[in-house]
Parts: C-alpha cells; structure tokens; sequence
C-alpha cells in the first residue's frame, strides 16, 4: 500500500470524467488499497480515485467514528434521488474549505464491491451526501460548483495562493 498524492481544486485534473472500471482486478484493488490509506492518513470520510489522479469509477468510505468500516463503491450510479438536506462539506481536494451544501435527502444507488459483485443501497443522512459528493468527483465535479460564483471565485484565489506558498 501507498499513499497517494491527493490533487488540489483548482487542478484541471479533477475536471476529467471517470471512465469506468472494465473488470475489478488485482491492480483496482491495489488502488482501493492506496486510496484508503491516503483517505484514513488525510483524515477524510470519502475519496474519489481522480482525486489521486487516476480518472476511474472507484470511490471509497468510511463515515464511522471508529474508522473500520470500509465501504468500497467501483462504478456507482445513483438510481434514484428524493428530498433534500443541507449539509456543511468539505473536500480533501479543498483544504480548509467548508460550506453548507444542498443535496437529495434520500438515494438508491447501485456499484460493484471490491470483488466485482454488484450490490445495490439504499440510504439517507450522512452517507447519501456522502455518496452525491464523491459521484460527483467522478463527473468532474467538485463541490464548490453547488456554490455561489463569488464563493467559488473567493475559494479559487485562496488555494492559488496556498499552492503558492506551498512551492
Ligand atoms: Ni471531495
């Protein structure tokens, strides 16, 4: 296992539609692999394989206090969204970023588990925005597109700067 280097918004990277995972093999299990330990090491509740730089359809997370409940998703597709929640986000990708984010309140969803076996779930609350948020990692959405333009545009500069220093 590794960690893997998590890409910061405004990368253009975290733009790139996912492409589908073909067959779950050895090598998408070594990633999964990474990408938990790079989510539990962040912390961070879910990570999205562009977020690593690799555009598939793998999400992983894990919403418990204890931190031991993996939940693995290859190729998810939300089937079914009704009501709605707001919820503050934040985003591994947007360090120290938090806002309040309308989401569906309920969704049905369907993926494959990490040995390719389809599954389908049903769920609200945490985990449902959860889901939304980490979907949209793999359409090339990140969260602070929910937001206003002047949010956004505030968002922006302050990352631009931090990567700035960072170098
Ligand atoms: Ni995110």
């Amino acid at each position: 296992m590794a960690l893997r280097t998590i890409l910061h918004y405004p990368d253009p990277r975290l733009r790139r539609t996912a492409q589908p995972v073909a067959a779950v093999t050895d090598a998408i299990r070594a990633l999964i692999a990474d990408m938990a330990e790079t989510m539990y090491g962040a912390p961070g509740i879910g990570l999205a394989a562009v977020q690593v730089d690799e555009p598939y359809r793998v999400v992983v997370i894990d919403i418990s206090e204890s931190r031991d409940q993996l939940q693995v998703f290859v190729n998810p597709e939300i089937t079914s969204r009704e009501g709605e929640q707001q919820m503050e986000e934040g985003c591994l990708s947007v360090p120290g970023i938090y806002e309040p984010v309308t989401r569906a309140a309920r969704i049905k969803m369907r993926a494959l588990d990490r040995e390719g076996k389809p599954f389908e779930l049903e769920t609200a609350g945490l985990l449902a925005t959860c889901i939304q948020h980490e979907v949209d990692h793999l359409d090339g959405k990140v969260f602070v597109d929910h937001l206003s333009r002047l949010k956004q545009s505030r968002i922006r500069k302050k990352l631009e700067k931090q990567s700035r220093l960072a170098m």
